[in-house]
């Protein structure tokens, strides 16, 4: 059904339109708490198997909404009622920005990715901060993204993560920072360690006892990749995201420039995942993101030694009920092979 509406109406009509769409509609939906939780007790996880802990925070699923969807943190909750485990908001900036300009969004649907060069178009952590207060009608986890205001010069980059940091760590069941979107000039650069050391520690602190990871690209080098893992180790981070959107435009016609996501990102995806694990064994919680389509993604990153797992890019092809029917897969596919708990399966081909 979805499929036939994406076809015939939605990929017809400008990308970022629908999505603003969208995210209208579920905000409209979320100042309806009895339907908010209607849809909750409908599509949320159910089973007892599906529930992971990490870095003392309890999923209902280990499967959540990668960061980028729900920007401002204006509609956590009605995606949570969809059945994701969690939903990571944000990139959110210390100020308000209004983004790259226009077209900055495209579908690439015979390759099954985008490619974005959206540019942290958000409301600024004050923005966010007041709707992170709001009261919760069901239970829902918030991962918060933090990234860096583009006018900011990069001297000054750690005291404007701290910024946010110290707004929104409080609000956030675990903090992410976010150094690997490549349409902010210069961000990635922070990925370097002898950077990302002082920028880390000095969020860590901001941060407190809200747990803080650090999300990567996809195109690091493999040593680098190595780097950064035993520097989130040291400074005892709670874990590390990988990945965030590739440059790379391998294996797609598009030369739009921004970051891709989706299918052709699956592999590299996947690699950056086995290589963390190998280097930080079970110091980190690792969360794989990049190319998950299906519940058979979702298992093979499970196995890998990702103990948590999100996507978006499928949220766009699969449609709303993505996150319920990956979630009844897992738990059937989970009891199909004797399991009895998610947990059991993390890290097994590692
Ligand atoms: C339109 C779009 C916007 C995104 N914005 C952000 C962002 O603001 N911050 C971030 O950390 N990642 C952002 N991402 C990256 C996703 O969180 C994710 O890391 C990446 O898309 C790979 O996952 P996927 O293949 O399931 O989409 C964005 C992705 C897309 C498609």
């Amino acid at each position: 059904m979805y499929r036939l509406v994406f076809t015939q109406v939605l990929s017809r009509l400008d990308a970022e339109a629908v999505h603003h769409l969208t995210i209208r509609l579920l905000r409209l939906l979320g100042m309806f708490p009895p339907l908010v939780r209607l849809l909750h007790r409908l599509l949320a996880p159910r089973a007892e198997s599906l529930r992971v802990q990490a870095f003392g925070v309890h999923f209902a699923s280990p499967f959540g909404l990668a960061a980028g969807f729900d920007k401002d943190a204006g509609c956590a909750e009605p995606l949570s009622a969809l059945g994701f485990g969690y939903v990571e908001v944000g990139t959110i900036t210390a100020h308000a920005q209004p983004g790259n300009p226009r077209p900055r969004l495209f579908r690439l649907p015979e390759s099954r990715a985008i490619i974005n060069r959206m540019g942290f178009n958000n409301a600024g952590a004050a923005a966010a901060a007041k709707r992170l207060r709001r009261v919760r009608h069901i239970p829902a986890v918030v991962g918060v993204n933090i990234g860096k205001t583009k006018v900011v010069p990069e001297s000054e980059a750690v005291r404007d993560y701290v910024d946010s940091a110290r707004r929104l760590a409080p609000l956030a069941d675990y903090l992410v920072v976010n150094v690997s979107s490549p349409n902010t000039p210069g961000l990635r650069d922070l990925q370097a360690v002898d950077r990302l050391r002082p920028l880390l520690s000095a969020v860590k602190e901001a941060a407190g006892r809200t747990p803080l990871l650090v999300k990567i690209a996809p195109d690091l080098a493999d040593e680098d990749v190595d780097a950064v893992a035993e520097l989130a180790a040291e400074l005892g981070l709670a874990g590390v995201i990988a990945t965030n959107t590739t440059i790379s435009r391998e294996g797609v016609a598009s030369t739009e420039a921004g970051g891709l996501s989706g299918r052709p990102l699956k592999a590299r995806s996947l690699e950056v995942l086995r290589r963390l694990r190998q280097k930080a064994g079970d110091r980190l919680t690792l969360v794989s993101v990049g190319g998950v389509e299906d519940v058979d993604d979702v298992w093979e990153r499970l196995l890998a030694g990702a103990t948590l797992v999100q996507g978006y890019t499928g949220l766009i092809y699969e449609g709303p009920l993505w996150p319920s029917r990956i979630n009844r897969q897992l738990a059937r596919r989970l009891r199909r092979h004797g399991y009895g708990s998610v947990r059991e399966i993390v890290g097994r081909t590692a």
